[in-house]
């Protein structure tokens, strides 16, 4: 009876993986160029993360960037980077800089999601995305 119940258990566990891998892991991760890691090297240099979060984790005095790229005009982020606000700060990046920074918040957004959004939870506990 252990026996068949181990066995029952590690078959469940290999087809379930499987099943999560090959079969629901249709999306091939976007490629990282030398200008995303200059944005990334940019985006570390300054301690963005500070006050930002990627994927929900950093500092919480802006707002999560882990979508900003979709979520918000690709322009307005640009103009926010260069001139600060009243409570960012002005980084005096230049335009090939802030070029980098966004090609970096890009490809961030194109690798998940911040907030879970429960409609797109899928019963096997994968999140599908639109
Ligand atoms: C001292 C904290 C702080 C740091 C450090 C910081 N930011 Fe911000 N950032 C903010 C705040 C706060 C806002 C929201 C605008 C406001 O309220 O002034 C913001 C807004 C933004 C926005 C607009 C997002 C939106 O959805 O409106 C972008 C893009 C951004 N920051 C990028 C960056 C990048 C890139 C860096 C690093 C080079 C950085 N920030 C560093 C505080 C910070």
């Amino acid at each position: 009876m252990v026996k068949i119940t181990w066995i029952s258990l590690v078959a469940s566990f290999v087809v379930y993986t499987v099943f999560i891998n090959v079969l629901c892991h249709n999306k091939t991760p976007t490629p990282l160029t030398k200008e995303i890691n200059q944005g990334w090297e940019i985006w570390q240099n300054k301690n963005c993360q500070a006050c930002h979060q990627l994927y929900g984790l950093g500092g919480y005095m802006g707002p999560d960037l882990t979508n900003s790229t979709s979520k918000v005009d690709v322009a307005y982020i640009k103009a926010v980077i260069k001139s600060g606000t009243s409570r960012m700060p002005n980084f005096n990046l230049s335009n090939k800089e802030i070029e980098k920074v966004v090609a970096f918040l890009k490809w961030v957004d194109k690798s998940g999601h911040s907030a879970v959004d429960f409609k797109n939870v899928h019963w096997t506990g994968t999140y599908i995305i639109d």
